[in-house]
């Protein structure tokens, strides 16, 4: 069985290195990595420490306005298909890559594997929900994070090939946690002390490219008096500077470049708090159970929210400060799945086979 799966995104490195460690031992797999995500701190960094095969194809698209970049994407994959002939084209999560390599597929009629299948935020302003609503409707196995992704899905007609295999991202913190606490120095690097600092993370379209959300999100930063660490996005410190928006003038704020997985397992285990608009670190903060509190007007992960272990704030500025003062107790029931997500994808990669 030949697998072609379709790289771009620094989330989708870390799903692929679950994912891959554990199809290759019965399947032949083929990574296109798109080249979305180019920076060595974006891409790179994952590939060498988390053992990640190295990219078969690099297409080398860069960034670029979603039409452009998707459709360089599209036409590249293409060819990739027609020559590999895969038995499956594999996707993850909702970036234009994941749409580029489901289009491509769809029309070739190559069976999608869509891992993080069945996620809404019902915004469909963000281009992550467009991308998710149509790979999942072309998608032959739709593999569910939750229950509650198994439900959009439903209501969307969707039933087919549907199954929950519970959350690779918890299989990525299984294997890598132990290693992270060896070997990462980030605290010591950063002089920070475990439960006395706040992990930041900033990087979606809808907050960077709204300056007005933006000065909110900052000015609540700035309203907080403890220690605040903040691996920025690249994306995120181009449009504070286009905004000139002064970072250095916010108290006890360390901006950082953004870190490999192992140190921001380690931020984010010793965390006080997190504050996000990333999906895979509110996820992360519920696996570690630290509180988190998140500055968007949906998530598609709601199982975070019970109990408070996850607060979702908007951008407005006073219900940010609120919530990272909260003082919450979730008992942090286990709703991702057991950790064998990667298992599963390979047994019902065998299962649909022909
Ligand atoms: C993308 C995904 C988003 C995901 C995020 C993970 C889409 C539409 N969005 O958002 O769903 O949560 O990745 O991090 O696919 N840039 C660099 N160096 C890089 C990569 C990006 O400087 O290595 C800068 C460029 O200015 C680029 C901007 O970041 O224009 C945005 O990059 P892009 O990949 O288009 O979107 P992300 O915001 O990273
Ligand atoms: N991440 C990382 N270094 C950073 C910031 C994030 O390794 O500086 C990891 C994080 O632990 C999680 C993933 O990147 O596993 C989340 O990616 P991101 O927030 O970029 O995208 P999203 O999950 O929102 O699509």
């Amino acid at each position: 069985m030949k697998v072609l799966t379709i790289l771009g995104a620094r989330p989708q490195f870390i799903k692929a290195a679950a994912v891959s460690r554990v199809i290759r031992e019965e399947v032949t797999e083929l990574i296109v990595h798109t080249g979305q995500h180019y920076d060595a701190n974006m891409s790179d960094i994952f590939f060498e420490e988390l053992n990640i095969p190295k990219p078969d194809y690099h297409l080398g698209i860069g960034s670029g306005n979603h039409g452009k970049q998707t459709g360089e994407m599209l036409a590249k994959i293409e060819d990739i298909i027609l020559t590999e002939t895969p038995d499956f084209v594999l996707v993850y999560g909702d970036t234009n890559s994941t749409l580029a390599g489901a289009l491509a597929a769809a029309k070739l009629h190559v069976p999608i594997v869509h891992i993080e299948a069945g996620l809404r935020s019902f915004n469909k302003k963000m281009p992550e929900e467009v991308n998710r609503i149509l790979t999942d409707h072309v998608s032959t196995l739709l593999l569910c994070p939750t229950e509650t992704a198994i439900q959009n899905l439903t209501n969307e007609n969707i039933s087919a090939g549907v199954y929950n295999v519970g959350d690779v991202m918890y299989d990525a913190v299984l294997y890598n946690k132990t290693l992270a606490e060896s070997t990462s120095t980030i605290l010591e690097r950063e002089n920070l002390k475990a439960k006395e600092y706040l992990l930041i993370t900033i990087h979606r379209a809808e907050n960077t490219d709204d300056v007005d959300r933006m000065k909110s999100i900052l000015d609540a930063f700035s309203q907080i008096p403890e220690t605040k660490v903040w691996p920025i996005h690249p994306r995120t410190k181009k449009k504070l500077e286009d905004y000139g928006f002064k970072l250095d003038q916010i108290p006890n704020l360390q901006v950082i470049e953004p870190v490999g997985y192992l140190d921001m397992l380690s931020l984010e285990t010793s965390a006080k708090k997190i504050v996000t608009d990333s999906g895979g670190v509110q996820k992360e903060a519920y696996f570690a159970e630290v509180p988190c509190v998140t500055v968007r007007d949906q998530t598609e992960w709601v199982e975070t929210l019970i109990e408070d272990a996850n607060i979702l704030t908007g951008t407005d500025t006073n219900k940010i400060v609120e919530a990272v003062q909260k003082q919450v107790s979730p008992s942090y029931t286990p709703v991702f799945g057991d950790g064998k997500t990667a298992e599963k994808v390979l047994a019902l990669l065998k299962e649909h086979s022909i």
